[in-house]
């Protein structure tokens, strides 16, 4: 049987007061898929978030992870349901008393680990995201950036199926955007972790649709660049438009369209 999709709306709609942010939109993310959700500020990118990890519920519609409904589930079962998800957000929300390790190692340690299981897995996140230099560090004396690829680190941590972002490269100089979207992009195509990655920046969206990780020969996680031929079939873009869905397909076909919407995004920081 065919597996249900990692997320799934189903004609989910949201008003804040008399404000409808969302009407009625439909859209599944397929298992080991990244989709990365575009659109202005205000169009509701943050609140497809918070539906889908059951901060908020919906006027109306469905919503599902691994085709069980959340939106009529127990706050009990919920909770279960979320420890296969993890967030990244702008605000790392890091403790700044605790040492990166102990940040890393917060979650194991309220899941009961060994010491040693933890220790080897902090190692591994920390190599994962190229930081094992600050593992004592505190924080507060990092830069924004490293924050962040720590937050990824810890978000990591125990395995989550799904990892949602919410734009994760705002207040990033471009490098070190694209070490964090970097981080993103191994992790979908080295462990298949299924993603919704929210931004309103091209420039994350032409990374995350170039580039991609293959193992070579020797067993080697390598990073290949794509930017002249966009192949990719683990990558996909929802635009949301005035309470709906403008778009949600494939780089090529955003690319091809004649949406004048989207032509316009598409150009908007293009080198003159
Ligand atoms: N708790 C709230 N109460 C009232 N309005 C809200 C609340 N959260 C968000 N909004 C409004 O809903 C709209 C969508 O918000 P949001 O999902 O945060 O957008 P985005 O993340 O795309 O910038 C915005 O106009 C915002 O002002
Ligand atoms: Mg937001």
């Amino acid at each position: 049987m065919k597996k249900p999709p990692k997320v799934e709306f189903r004609n989910v709609s949201l008003a804040y007061g008399d404000h409808v942010v969302l009407d009625g939109i439909s859209f599944r993310v397929e298992s080991g898929e990244m989709k990365v959700v575009l659109g202005q500020s205000g169009s509701g990118k943050s609140t497809i978030l918070r539906l889908a990890i059951g901060l908020l519920k919906p006027d109306s519609g469905q919503i599902f992870l691994d085709g069980e409904d959340i939106t009529s589930m127990s706050d009990d079962d919920l909770a279960v349901v979320r420890r296969r998800m993890s967030f990244v957000f702008q605000e790392g929300a890091l403790f700044n008393s605790l040492s990166v390790y102990d940040n890393i190692a917060y979650r194991p340690r309220e899941l009961g680990w060994s010491e040693e299981r933890i220790e080897l897995r902090v190692r591994e996140v920390l190599q994962f995201v190229d930081l094992e230099e600050v593992a004592d560090s505190l924080p507060g004396g990092l830069s924004g950036g490293t924050q962040r690829r720590v937050a990824i680190a810890r978000a990591i941590v125990d395995s989550p199926d799904v990892i949602f972002y919410d734009e994760p490269t705002v207040g990033l100089d471009p490098q070190t955007a694209h070490k964090l979207c970097e981080a993103a992009v191994r992790l979908r195509d080295l462990e298949g972790v299924t993603s919704l990655f929210v931004t309103h920046k091209l420039d994350d969206l032409r990374f995350l649709s170039s580039r991609y990780f293959l193992i070579d020969h020797s067993g080697i996680p390598e990073m290949h660049d794509k930017t002249d031929r966009l192949c990719l079939i683990n990558t996909r873009f929802l635009m949301l438009r005035k309470a709906g869905i403008a778009f949600d397909g494939t780089i090529e076909q955003m690319s091809a369209s004649e949406d004048p919407f989207l032509r316009d995004f598409m150009n908007i920081d293009e080198e003159p």
